[in-house]
């Protein structure tokens, strides 16, 4: 077997992975530091299950609306302080303080509503948009 064929299988692979999680559906892309260091890692895990809960309960996620939100758990947003620290994209809007408490707020506001929660954003970076 060549090298083409295994990156060709790699990639028809990943593409069926990538579809089953309809990567290419989606509006917005949120990540959210349980790392330890920015909070308790228990702390950002609490937030963690809330982000997944609420996320579901308001249909925001694959195949469910046309605003799906992609969410990720990450290790370290290199903030490490005052968190857990949430970030947004396209946006680019970095959030601190985000216990599970103020995840449906967040939710509400930012994700569905479309205004972010002022208070509470401390930086933005916002993307180019790509298309
Ligand atoms: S540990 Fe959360 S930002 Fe670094």
């Amino acid at each position: 077997m060549t090298r083409e064929c295994v990156v060709n299988e790699d990639r028809a692979r990943l593409a069926e992975i990538a579809a089953k999680l309809r990567i290419g559906g989606y509006q917005r892309h949120v990540f959210l530091c349980v790392g330890g260091t920015c909070c308790p890692s228990r702390v950002g895990e609490e937030a963690w299950e809330a982000l997944k809960k609420e996320l579901k309960d308001r249909g925001l996620t694959p195949g469910t609306d046309a605003s799906a939100v992609y969410r990720t758990k990450v290790g370290c947003l290199r903030v490490c302080t005052d968190g857990p620290i949430l970030l947004v994209y396209p946006e680019g809007t970095y959030y601190c303080h985000m216990t599970a408490d103020r995840i449906p707020e967040f939710v509400q506001k930012h994700l569905i509503d479309g205004q972010p929660v002022e208070e509470w954003v401390f930086a933005r970076n916002p993307l180019p948009a790509s298309h």
